[in-house]
C-alpha cells in the first residue's frame, strides 16, 4: 500500500501561499516552484540508504556515512513538472533526468501521451516523478505505467498540490509507490481543477495563455 506524506513545513506551506496567489506573476511563480521543490526533496529522500567510510579530518582518522543505495532519476511529467527538476537537482546534483510529455485532453481530462526520453538504466535507479499538481491523478497514474513498462522499478511521486480523488487514484493503480505531497486540497471542480488549487500550473509557470 503507498505511504502517503504531507510535507506540512512551514517554509513549504508559506510558499505554497504565494505560488496559489492568482497575483504572483510568472517570474516569482518559478522561483517559488524550484525552492518548494527543493525543499520537498529533503523529505522525499530521508530514507535514502547510507555505507560508512573511513576519511581523515585534519584532526584524526574517523568513520563517517555517504550515501549508499541505487542512484537517482528525476522524471517530470510535462510541461509542469519541468519547474520542479532545477530546485531538485540543487539536492540531488548527480541524479539523471528523464522525460515524460503528457498533456490532459480539456475534453476528457485523459492524458495523452507525446514524448518519453528515459535513462537507459532507469530500471536500476530510484525514480522521483515530479509534478506540480496531482488532479484527477491520471496523467501520474500514466506516467508511473509508462515508466513500469520501461522497467522502472523503484519510483515515488512528487507533487506540490494534490487532490484527495488524484492520491486515491494512483494509490488504487499503483500500490508500490509511495506518495510525497505539499498539500491535500479540498477537491475537484467541474472541470477537473484543484479546489482552491493554483489554477493551471503549466501556464502559470511558462506565462501562456
Ligand atoms: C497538468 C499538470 C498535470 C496534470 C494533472 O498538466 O501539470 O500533469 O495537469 O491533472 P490530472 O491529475 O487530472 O491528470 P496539463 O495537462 O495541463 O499539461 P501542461 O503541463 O503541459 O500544461
Ligand atoms: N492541472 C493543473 O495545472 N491544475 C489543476 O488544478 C488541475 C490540473
Amino acid at each position: 500500500m503507498s505511504k502517503v506524506t504531507q510535507i506540512a513545513h512551514p517554509l513549504i506551506l508559506h510558499k505554497l501561499t504565494f505560488i496559489r496567489d492568482k497575483e504572483t506573476g510568472a517570474k516569482d511563480f518559478r522561483e517559488l516552484v524550484e525552492e518548494v521543490s527543493m525543499l520537498m526533496a529533503y523529505e522525499a529522500t530521508r530514507d535514502l540508504q547510507l555505507r560508512e567510510i573511513e576519511i581523515e579530518t585534519p584532526i584524526c582518522k574517523t568513520k563517517s556515512k555517504v550515501l549508499a543505495g541505487k542512484k537517482m532519476a528525476i522524471v517530470p511529467i510535462l510541461r509542469a513538472g519541468l519547474g520542479m527538476v532545477d530546485g531538485m537537482l540543487k539536492l540531488i546534483p548527480a541524479a539523471k533526468v528523464g522525460h515524460i510529455g503528457l498533456y490532459r485532453d480539456e475534453e476528457t481530462l485523459q492524458p495523452v501521451e507525446y514524448f518519453c526520453k528515459l535513462p537507459q538504466d532507469i530500471a536500476d535507479r530510484e525514480v522521483i516523478v515530479v509534478d506540480p499538481m496531482l488532479a484527477t491523478g491520471g496523467s501520474a497514474v500514466d506516467a508511473i505505467t509508462l515508466l513500469k513498462q520501461k522497467g522502472a522499478r523503484y519510483i515515488r511521486l512528487m507533487c506540490l498540490i494534490s487532490s484527495p480523488e488524484g492520491i486515491k487514484h494512483v494509490m488504487e493503480n499503483h500500490p508500490d509507490v509511495d506518495i510525497y505531497v505539499g498539500a491535500i486540497d479540498e477537491k475537484l471542480n467541474e472541470n477537473g481543477y484543484i479546489v482552491p488549487g493554483l489554477g493551471d500550473a503549466g501556464d502559470r509557470l511558462f506565462g501562456t495563455k
